[in-house]
This record gives C-alpha cells, structure tokens and sequence, in this order.
C-alpha cells in the first residue's frame, strides 16, 4: 500500500501545508527541528491511532491554535481512501476514513499500515521486556482487532485482581474465591494473547534471522520467554497455574504470574544480544526485526506497509543502506534525513525539502 499526500493544518509546527508522495522512495530532508519527523508522526497516527512519541493529543496542536487537522489520501490493491483526523485542544480525537467515523481504534487496523523505525528503536533489543512487548502489542494489533480486545480486558482483569490482592491476607489464601474468578477471566484472555503472540514470534523469527543472514552472515534467533511457565497454554492449565500461586501472590500483593510478565529472547549466534551483543549486532538485529514487522504483515495482509524510516541513515553504514535499498526496492518508503547525499537515492526518488515546518 502507499500514500499519495498529507494535509497538514496547524500540526505540531505546520500552519498548512500539502505534501505529495512518490510511491516510491520518498527523501524528506532539512536541519534540525525543522519538522521532518513531525511528518512521519502524522502518517503514523492514522496507523495507529496514536503518536509515536507523545501520549498527550494535545500536544500535536500546533502552539497558540485550539485544533489541528490532517488528512491522508492513501492507498491498497483494492481501494483509495481519504482519512481526515481531528484533534481538538481539551477535547477528544476524531478519525474519518472515506465519510466513515472511527469509534474504536481497533477499527483502524482494516486500513492503513505503517512500520516506523527510528534509532530508539534499538530499546527493542537493549531495553527492558516492555519495550518488546509493546513491539510485540503493536504489531498484532495493527492487524487483528481482537487481540486488542483482549489485551485490554486481560490488564482491566490484573488491575481488579491487583487491588484485590492488596486486601487479602495470606490466611485467606484457600478460601477467597473472588481470587478465582479474576484468576479464571485472566486465564481465558491469557490463552488468546498467547496463541498470538506463539505465531507472531514463530514468524517474525522465520523473517528476521533470514534478514539479519543475509546482512552480517549471523545467526539470528527470536524466541518467546513465557512469563507462564507452565508448559502448556491451554485455558485450564493456565487457571491451575494461576491458582498454584495464590499464596505467594497474595503473599506479594501483588501478581506475580501472567502474560504482562512475558518477554522475548533476541539471541545472535546463540548468544543473548541483549547482553553479549556488540552495539552493531544490536543495530542490525533491530532493524531485522523491523522488516520482519514489515514482512509479517505482508505475509497476513497481501499489502506490504509503508515504511517510515527516521534518522537512521547516520546509524546504518554503506553496506546495510545498500541491503535495505535492495530489500525494499518497489515499496514505499518516507526517509528522513539531514542531507540529500544518501546511497539510497534512485532516480525514482522524491526529494522533499522542510524548513521550519514548510516545505520549499
Ligand atoms: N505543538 C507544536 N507547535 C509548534 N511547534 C512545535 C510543536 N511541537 C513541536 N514543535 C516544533 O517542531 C520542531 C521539531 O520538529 P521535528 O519534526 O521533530 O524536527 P526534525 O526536523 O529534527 O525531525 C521543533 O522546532 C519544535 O519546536
Ligand atoms: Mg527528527
């Protein structure tokens, strides 16, 4: 799929502008904070729903204005399509896409799909378990609304046991059975979310180790840590397990067990990259990874995403732009950079200018 051009109406430092894409190799260049990563921000909104970089919708109003507005014309093998997304200052985010009102962010994932990657998304591999997990999170939700669904009634279920389990004593450790239901409820979310998460990690292993093989000739492994360890991820052997624990959670006052505790293991020739890795092995796994992204929703949606590729041209060195030029040759790719001198550049390429928050 791609994107044909982005109206900008007082968004973060844009009072108005239109910007026509190639579907091809899109170069948005400029200094610093003139605006380039504000215009991969606003595509990937309508992907997601949400910035990647704020959780206050109010901060992408441009300073002084009470609203903004954008507007996306984008495209797949089937359709176009016109989204338009308002953001009003203290009020709530409105999405149409073709006359259509977006009442629930999972009814996004039906059109279109981004993968961003920028240079913190080196976290991915060096950072904590949740920095995989919300890569994991994001990446199955853009394309199955239910695992959404799921995961948001499965962390409503942790904060009620949560509480709950502030209250218990460990003498009530046998008897409560209100401990039970929420233990039950969690089981059967818990039993969704992993049966997703097995295939994700099955696929995005099979396409990242091909991807990290074929840039460094290392052996890249991506391997589900279960935060259940209890061999089996049926409903009831996740119930038992969860019952299992009741003293030592109660104990804790807190949960100990559960999907929320789940995390990935990135190895590069059997060992932990998180913490054997070179800094260049780290770089390459990561964005390994974010082509598989790119791959796994090719592979389930018959539509390869549109890739936003922030600032990482300085990261990459010749020889791994040269393979991500070759990897993505036909697709749409939005590249931010300072300078015009990328390796990247085909005579297909669209050259993009931005100065302080215009295009020129
Ligand atoms: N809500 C806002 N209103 C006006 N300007 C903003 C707003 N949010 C960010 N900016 C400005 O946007 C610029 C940063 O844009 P950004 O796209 O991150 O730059 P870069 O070109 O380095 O990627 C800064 O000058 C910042 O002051
Ligand atoms: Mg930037």
């Amino acid at each position: 799929m791609f994107i044909s051009s982005l109206t900008l109406t007082n968004f973060r430092n844009y009072r108005k502008e239109k910007i026509e894409f190639s579907p091809n190799t899109n170069v948005i260049y400029g200094d610093n904070a003139q605006g380039k990563t504000n215009i991969l921000e606003a595509v990937y909104i309508f992907s997601q729903g949400r910035s990647h970089r704020t959780k206050t919708d109010g901060e992408l109003i441009r300073f002084g204005e009470d609203f903004a507005k954008l507007g996306l014309e984008f495209h797949d093998a089937e359709r176009d399509y016109k989204a338009v997304l308002q953001i009003i200052k203290n009020g709530k985010k409105n999405i149409r896409i073709n006359g259509v009102q977006i009442t629930r962010l999972s009814m996004l994932m039906n059109y279109l799909n981004a993968v961003m990657f920028s240079p913190e998304d080196l976290t991915l591999v060096k950072g904590s378990p949740s920095a995989r997990r919300r890569f994991t999170d994001a990446a199955i939700s853009q394309l199955y609304p239910r695992y959404l669904t799921s995961l948001i009634d499965y962390h409503k279920a942790l904060m009620q046991k949560n509480s709950l389990l502030k209250t218990l004593k460990t003498s009530d450790a046998r008897s409560d059975t209100m401990l039970s239901v929420w233990n039950d409820r969690l089981a059967a979310e818990a039993e969704k979310i992993i049966k997703y998460r097995l295939e994700f990690v099955k696929l995005i292993n099979s396409f990242a180790s091909r991807v990290q093989s074929e840039i460094s000739k290392e052996k890249l492994e991506i391997e589900y840590l279960p935060g259940i360890k209890c061999g089996a991820y049926d409903k009831e052997t996740i119930y038992n397990y969860f019952e299992q624990n009741r003293y030592r959670e109660i104990k804790l006052a807190s949960a100990q067990v559960g999907v929320q505790r789940d995390d990935l293991v990135i190895s590069v020739n059997g060992r932990d990259s998180r913490l054997y890795g070179s800094q260049g092995q780290q770089r390459t796994a990561a964005l390994s990874m974010k082509i598989a992204q790119a791959d796994y929703i090719e592979n389930i949606k018959n539509e390869y995403p549109v890739l936003l590729l922030d600032d990482i041209m300085s990261e990459l060195d010749a020889h791994r732009r040269g393979y991500l030029a070759e990897r993505i040759r036909g697709r749409q790719v939005l590249i931010t950079s300072t300078d015009t001198d990328l390796k990247f550049s085909t005579d297909r390429t669209r050259l993009i200018h931005i100065k302080g928050g215009a295009v020129i």
